[in-house]
């Protein structure tokens, strides 16, 4: 809150005059009485008022509706005062004027124009009549944030705050994944970007909130914040993680992983190995049943029918013994001494 100035050149001409006068004079007796006089006239002429606007800076959501609090204290009718809104350095085109009872649009900062408004910083508050000149602005944008003057000036002077609007934004919904590591181990990762402030960041099971392994945050455009965190897990242990981002009341958002929905996707998978893994050892039980047929029958001494065309050496592997006549061998075939090969 800053003092009220009076505006001198206003309201002292008389004292002056009555000063110079009293010098003339030369009477102290008389200067006390102009004194008092003086002091006396501008309690008597002078509303006093002060500013009344939050210390903090006032919180609004990118898109949303700002609302700025500046009231006069003591309350009085401001609807014939000046009322401007404006941002440093720009006293001249400001935010909202409001002047000779009525919005003024002429000087207005083109990136105000047709959102900004006299608002009411409650709902039971009177307005302009209760000393209410609240600044009320639509669509807030990243642009918006910073400091705002609240300025208002009657004919004996003006009186002048700030109030600070931070622009908040909410990022995207986190995206979560779950990568299995093995048996009872999941890397849970948590994914969101376009937070400004930097949100917290935190993952729990239901039961108890979870330390991650890492939490990473990092800056992008315009000064948005993205987060990035990976924790893990044991389905055995929870059936399901959350991961929640958090700046305010309301401006948050959770994402959850079942974890056991997850566990379900590997084992159909094990499953199909061991499915494959079965069929393979049947398939080498068939075989070793085929070969042991195969010798059996061989034992059991198939005649090789003579002139035919045989894979010998498929029938060797098979466990027959084959017996072969020279003179009735094909011309390929080299016999070897004792007329016999393993
Ligand atoms: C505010 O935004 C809404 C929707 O985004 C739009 O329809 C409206 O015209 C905007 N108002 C102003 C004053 O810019
Ligand atoms: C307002 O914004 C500034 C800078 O962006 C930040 O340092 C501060 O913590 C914010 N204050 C609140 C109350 O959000
Ligand atoms: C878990 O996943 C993240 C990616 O989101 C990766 O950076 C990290 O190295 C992984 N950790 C392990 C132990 O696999």
């Amino acid at each position: 809150m800053s003092r009220f100035v009076r505006d001198l050149t206003h309201d002292m001409p008389p004292c002056v005059i009555e000063k110079a006068s009293s010098r003339a004079l030369n009477t102290v007796m008389r200067l006390c009485i102009l004194a008092a006089l003086c002091a006396s006239l501008s309690t008597a002429t002078t509303e006093m008022f002060t500013f009344s606007v939050p210390k903090d800076p006032v919180s609004v959501r990118l898109g949303h509706v700002a609302t700025m609090p500046c009231s006069l204290t003591p309350s009085m009718n401001a609807e014939g005062l000046e009322v401007r809104w404006y941002r440093p350095k720009h006293f001249d085109n400001p935010v909202l004027l409001y002047r000779e009872r009525q919005i003024q649009e002429a000087l207005q900062q083109a990136q105000y124009v047709g959102r900004a408004s006299l608002g009411l910083r409650e709902v039971t508050s009177d307005g302009l009549k209760g000393g209410d000149v609240t600044l009320k602005l639509v669509n807030v944008t990243l642009r918006d944030q910073g400091e705002y003057v609240c300025y208002v000036s009657s004919d004996q002077g003006y009186e002048s705050a700030s109030v600070f609007l931070n622009v908040t934004v909410v990022g995207t919904p986190p995206l979560l994944s779950a990568v299995r590591r093995d048996a009872d181990s999941v890397n849970v990762s948590c994914v969101s970007h376009g937070w400004k402030p930097r949100p917290s960041l935190q993952w729990s099971d239901g039961r108890q909130t979870l330390k991650p392994e890492r939490l990473d945050y990092s800056s992008g455009a315009q000064g948005l914040v993205s987060a990035h965190s990976w924790i893990l897990s044991s389905p055995s242990s929870a059936p399901w993680v959350s991961c929640s981002l958090v700046l305010s009341e309301g401006e948050e958002w959770e994402g959850r992983v079942d974890l056991r929905n997850l566990a379900a996707v590997p084992e159909t998978s094990s499953g199909l190995q061991t499915a494959v893994i079965i069929l393979a050892l049947l398939l080498v039980l068939f075989v070793v049943f085929i070969g042991v047929l195969y010798k059996k029958r061989g034992r059991e001494s198939t005649p090789v029918p003579k002139g035919d065309i045989v894979d010998i050496e498929t029938m060797r592997q098979a466990g027959v013994n084959v017996t072969l006549d020279p003179n009735t061998a094909p011309p390929y075939l080299t016999v070897s001494p004792n007329d016999r090969r393993h």
